[in-house]
C-alpha cells in the first residue's frame, strides 16, 4: 500500500490592507479600468457611480435578504459569463453586508475562485462583514447556511457613506459595534455609553475612532481563527436567538436590530442559568436602551422561530452553541444547549 501525504501549509498569503478614509472611493473606483474588472453593486448607490463604471462590466444587484439566495448567485455568475470574466477578473463589491456576501460567495466560485475586493456602504458591512471572509447566502430559510470562506483582495472603507444612511440602516450597524465591546472590551462598551449622542450624531472623529477600532478587533479574531475553530465564534454573541428573530419576522427586523435583541435576551438566559454575571445583564441593556434597541421579542410564529434556531450553523445534534459574554468585555462558548431549556426559556413551558 503506497502513501501520499498532502501538504496544504498555505501557499499563498491571503493578507490584506483594509483602508479607512473619506471622499476617496470615486478614485478608487475609477482605478479599477481594466477589462477584467467587474461590478456588482447595490443599486441604492448605483447613481453615485454610473458614469464612472463600465456599464457593460456593472451587474445592479436589489440588495434585499430575500435576495440573499442562489438565484441571485446564479444571476450573477451568468452576468460574469456572458461577460467573459476569466480567472484573472476581479469582482469589485460595492454595497452593504448582503451584497459582499452574495457577491464574494460568487467571485470565491467562478471559476474556482477569482479575486474580489470589498467597497462597504453600511456601517455594520465596514465593521463586520466586509472583513474576514464569511461569504454566502440563505438557504431553504436557514441563515448564512451555504458559503465558503474567502478572503477580499483589499477592503476599501469610505466614511462618506455613513452620512447619507437612513437612521434604520446606521443603528443596524451600532449593533455590531456594541457587540465588540460586550465580547471584548468594557472600556470600549463604556465609550460607547458615554459617547451616546455623538455616535447618534455620526460625529466624524467618532465615527473613524469607531470603525478603525472595530476592523482592529476583527482583524486580530480572523488572524487567529480565519475558518471560525474557535475563538472567532464569539463574534455570534446574539446571533443565535437573532438568527430565529430575523426568520420569524420574515426579515421585517433587520439584522442589527435582531442582534441587538439577540444580546440582551442570550444574556439574561445566560444570566438565568448562571453561566453569566447580572452585572453583564445591566451592561448590555443599559447600553442598547441608550440606542433605544428593543430587549423582547414576541415570537409570532414558534415553529419557524425555534426551527430557524435548529437549523442555525452553530447547533448539532447535541444541541445549539452558544456564544455569552459571562462578564462584560470577555466572551466564552457555550455549547450543548438544549433546546428544550431554551424553548421553556422564551415559552415558559
Ligand atoms: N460576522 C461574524 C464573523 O465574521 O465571524
Amino acid at each position: 500500500m503506497g502513501r501520499v501525504f498532502v501538504d496544504l501549509k498555505k501557499q499563498v498569503d491571503d493578507s490584506y490592507e483594509i483602508t479607512i478614509g473619506s471622499g476617496f472611493i470615486a478614485d478608487t473606483v475609477k482605478g479599477f479600468n481594466s477589462g477584467s474588472d467587474f461590478f456588482m453593486i447595490d443599486d441604492n448607490v448605483f447613481h453615485l457611480y454610473s458614469d464612472i463604471m463600465p456599464a457593460e462590466r456593472v451587474y445592479r444587484f436589489r440588495a434585499d435578504e430575500h435576495n440573499k439566495t442562489h438565484e441571485s448567485v446564479v444571476a450573477v455568475l451568468g452576468f460574469l459569463f456572458r461577460g467573459e470574466c476569466r480567472r484573472d477578473g476581479r469582482l469589485i463589491l460595492i454595497g452593504g453586508g448582503i451584497t459582499g456576501d452574495v457577491g464574494g460567495f460568487v467571485a470565491a466560485t467562478y471559476m474556482r475562485g477569482i479575486s474580489f475586493v470589498q467597497i462597504p456602504t453600511t456601517l455594520l458591512s465596514m465593521v463586520d462583514s466586509s472583513v474576514g471572509g464569511k461569504t454566502g447566502i440563505n438557504f431553504r430559510g436557514a441563515k448564512n447556511n451555504v458559503g465558503v470562506f474567502a478572503q477580499p483582495k483589499h477592503v476599501y472603507i469610505d466614511m462618506d457613506f455613513l452620512k447619507t444612511l437612513t437612521d434604520e440602516e446606521y443603528l443596524n450597524g451600532v449593533a455590531e459595534v456594541i457587540k465588540y465591546g460586550m465580547v471584548y472590551d468594557a472600556d470600549f462598551l463604556e465609550y460607547l455609553y458615554e459617547n451616546r449622542d455623538r455616535v447618534l450624531a455620526r460625529d466624524t472623529e467618532i465615527l473613524d475612532y469607531m470603525v478603525t477600532r472595530c476592523c482592529s478587533f476583527k482583524a486580530a479574531v480572523v488572524r487567529a481563527d480565519e475558518k471560525e475553530q474557535g475563538e472567532r465564534a464569539l463574534l455570534n454573541f446574539g446571533h443565535t436567538f437573532a438568527h430565529a428573530i430575523e426568520t420569524d419576522s420574515d426579515h421585517r427586523i433587520k439584522h442589527g436590530f435582531a442582534v441587538a435583541t439577540g444580546m440582551y435576551l442570550e444574556t439574561d438566559y445566560a444570566v438565568k442559568h448562571k453561566l453569566a454575571e447580572a452585572k453583564a445583564l445591566e451592561d448590555i441593556g443599559r447600553v442598547l436602551k441608550a440606542y433605544g434597541f428593543d430587549l423582547t421579542y414576541d415570537i409570532h410564529d414558534k415553529e419557524v422561530f425555534f426551527g430557524a434556531m435548529t437549523a442555525d450553523k452553530k447547533a448539532d445534534r447535541k444541541g445549539l452553541t452558544l456564544a455569552i459574554a459571562p462578564k462584560t468585555g470577555t466572551g466564552k462558548l457555550v455549547k450543548n444547549i438544549s433546546i428544550a431549556n431554551v424553548t421553556e426559556y422564551f415559552t415558559g413551558s
